[in-house]
């Protein structure tokens, strides 16, 4: 016979209980699901680009606002409906610059959107802002021990201490906006080295 009355009384699962699960059966839970704050939450599909700095900061990004292959600026994802900037965490930073598509290594190809691609700002290392440009390269480059990673390679390690590449963000254009497409591929932070 079934007890009805445990039903009745069955409580909400704690996000302990949600993420023991999770580990338990290998299926992901959403981040969602433990209502993390939107601004927290990693750029997610449908979010579009807004940029952080430079002469169009705080304007929706748009493939011509960028030279081709200048020095990435970088930029956060907006949710288009509730426009709540995804801010809350500095891991949700990107750094943005435009590219000849054709000269970019076949597999990520279709991560560019009008030849803007997006990479996470934190580098692999030990988690600095990837905030310099080697214009001759064209690698975006670490501050803090000097790795550098090939922007046409999909963030390939070309130098330096970083023990994998940068996470690149998928992007499209949506109405002539640059969009996310997809959540990031690849890790994003970095893994403490000592
Ligand atoms: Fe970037 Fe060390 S933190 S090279």
């Amino acid at each position: 016979m079934v007890d009805s009355s445990s039903k009745s009384k069955a409580k909400p699962l704690s996000r302990r209980t949600i993420f023991k699960m999770g580990l338990a059966t290998g299926i992901a839970v959403p981040m969602s699901a433990f209502g993390q704050p939107p601004a927290r939450m990693r750029p997610q599909p449908g979010d579009q680009l807004v940029f952080e700095e430079g002469p169009h900061q705080d304007q929706l990004v748009r493939a011509d606002l960028l030279e081709l292959e200048q020095k990435p600026v970088s930029a956060m994802a907006r949710d288009p409906q509730t426009k709540v900037l995804r801010d809350g965490s500095r891991l949700n930073r990107v750094m943005i610059t435009r590219i000849d598509t054709e000269k970019m290594t076949a597999r990520y190809q279709g991560n560019a959107a009008e030849g803007v691609i997006a990479y996470s700002a934190v580098c692999t290392h030990t988690g600095c802002d990837v905030i310099n440009w080697d214009a001759g390269e064209l690698n975006m480059a670490c501050p803090c021990h000097e790795s550098q990673f090939d922007i046409y390679d999909g963030g390939k390690v070309v130098g330096g201490p970083a023990p994998r590449p940068l996470a690149m963000l998928p992007l499209e254009v949506v109405d002539g906006v640059i969009t996310v497409a997809a959540e990031f591929r690849g890790r994003v932070g970095f893994t403490q080295q000592f």
